[in-house]
């Protein structure tokens, strides 16, 4: 079904932002073997799903995808599953699905077209090896986004929360060269885009080259063209005074941290192995509120986490109001097959109802705390940048800086350009706004072809 005599190459990708990252690494990895990227499955020669493994929904959800997509694929397309499942499963994947014929992990990019080729041969083929030294120098990512530019700075985790895949899927810590990450930096500001989001496990931690996080948030900062850094997992604990002074001190970097709580309970948290208390946490929040005036803050809460008792789940809720996140990612806790926290005693399992309640309230309590947040924003005036055209016809999506969603009227001609905008009403978590001043054009660039359907 090749639909010129270049082959064509779908990804489709599940989970983080790092995933939808690697699909573009791929992405470019194949662009320089000549692949073309399509939008549908039906169209490629390859087809790839790009999995998460954090949580068993996520994954229950890719083996029904990959079910529903053999009845998509062309005759002689040949079907690979790449990502954090397929580093967990590795050749069981193989045997559990017939037509798969490729699963390769996040360290395999590199190798895609050879495995590719010999799966077209054939073969059925499983590449998991580790690399801690694979920073996928030299391959140009292509990008999904037109406006903004997700950066992976750091790969792996060392942290090893007792709950989290992460450090199996994808191996140990290792962060880019700074030199690399600076000139990727350029050359998409070169190309137009205004915003930067540097990506890692525990992004904070970065140290390469004797420089630490403080210094790349500086230097990508400087960078001529960039107006707004973003980042995304730091760890509380990695938060020095030298980060903070730097994101205080850098124009660029957004009054918003995504900071993960996971529990607001010091005995679930050292259950969990996160390395630091409630009161640590409250502390650290406190700190980067103080450094940098209107921060807004986001985090991740685990309920029902092996152990979790009624007190403990209390003072999570009582964390959450206490802060006053402006949102939060809320989950329900997902034993990882290897991970530490499957071997607690079956005792301590939170029966599902309880778990259930402890979510919806939870949910709860993050609404109304960051209805009120954003009630009291109503009027106020923020720069805008248009990331993309809204599911409503004639309006598009904007972000202000500290990532509020903001529903403008408009259309396409609005993408990648700043505005001062009047909140003119919510929904509780997103807006409607006005523009009072237009700040003018970012830049132009041609968007990209959109390869990554990216889902949650
Ligand atoms: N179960 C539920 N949630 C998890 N997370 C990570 N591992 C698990 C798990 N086993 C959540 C954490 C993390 C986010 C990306 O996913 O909150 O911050
Ligand atoms: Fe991303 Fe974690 Fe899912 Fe891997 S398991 S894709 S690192 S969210």
């Amino acid at each position: 079904m090749t639909t010129s005599d270049r082959p064509t190459v779908y990804v489709e990708t599940y989970g983080c932002q790092m995933n939808a990252s690697d699909a573009e690494l791929m992405l470019g990895r194949l662009a320089e073997c000549g692949y073309v990227a399509v939008g549908r499955p039906e169209r490629a020669d390859v087809i790839l799903v790009n999995t998460c493994a954090i949580r068993d929904r996520a994954e229950q959800r890719v083996l029904g995808r990959l079910g529903e997509l053999k009845r998509h694929m062309g005759r002689d397309a040949i079907l690979g599953v790449t990502g954090c499942m397929g580093q967990r499963l590795g050749p069981a994947l193989l045997a559990r699905a017939a037509h798969v014929s490729l699963v390769v992990g996040p360290d395999g990019y590199r190798s895609l077209p050879e495995l590719i080729d010999r799966a077209r041969s054939g073969a059925r083929a499983t590449a998991t090896t580790f690399d801690p030294d694979e920073h996928y120098r030299g391959i140009v990512p292509r990008r999904a986004d037109g406006v903004r530019a997700w950066i992976t700075v750091q790969r792996g985790c060392d942290y090893h929360c007792t709950y989290c895949i992460v450090p199996t899927t994808r191996g140990t810590e290792r962060s880019r060269p700074f030199a690399d990450v600076i000139a990727e930096a350029r050359a998409v500001a070169e190309q137009g885009t205004t915003e930067i989001i540097l990506l890692g496990q525990t992004v904070n931690s970065y140290a390469a080259d004797g420089y630490d996080f403080a210094d790349l948030l500086r230097a990508v900062g400087a960078v001529p063209g960039i107006r707004r850094v973003r980042f995304t997992s730091p760890h509380p604990n990695d938060f020095s005074e030298r980060v903070i002074a730097a994101m205080a001190e850098t124009p660029a970097v957004c009054e918003h941290v995504h900071l993960p709580m996971q529990s607001g309970s010091t005995r679930t948290l050292r259950r969990m192995r996160r390395r630091y208390t409630r009161d640590g946490y409250l502390a650290c929040a406190d700190r980067l509120r103080r450094a940098i005036p209107g921060l807004a803050l986001t985090t991740d809460i685990i309920v029902g986490f092996p152990g979790e008792t009624d007190e403990d789940f209390a003072e999570t809720l009582d964390a959450v109001e206490q802060i006053g996140f402006d949102d939060a990612y809320t989950f329900k806790f997902s034993p990882r097959d290897g991970t530490p926290a499957t071997r607690f005693p079956a005792s301590d399992t939170i029966p599902e109802p309880v778990v259930s309640d402890r979510l919806e309230r939870l949910i709860a309590t993050v609404r109304r705390g960051s209805r009120e947040r954003h009630l009291r924003l109503l009027g106020s005036r923020h720069e805008v940048l248009v990331e993309r055209r809204a599911r409503r016809g004639g309006a598009v999506m904007a972000r202000t800086r500290d990532f509020k969603t903001v529903l403008l009227d408009g259309d396409a001609s609005m993408l990648g350009r700043y505005h001062t905008v009047a909140l003119t009403g919510t929904t509780g978590s997103t807006f409607t706004g006005v523009i009072v001043a237009p700040h003018g054009l970012a830049g132009t660039r041609t968007l990209p072809l959109a390869p990554a359907a990216a889902a949650g």
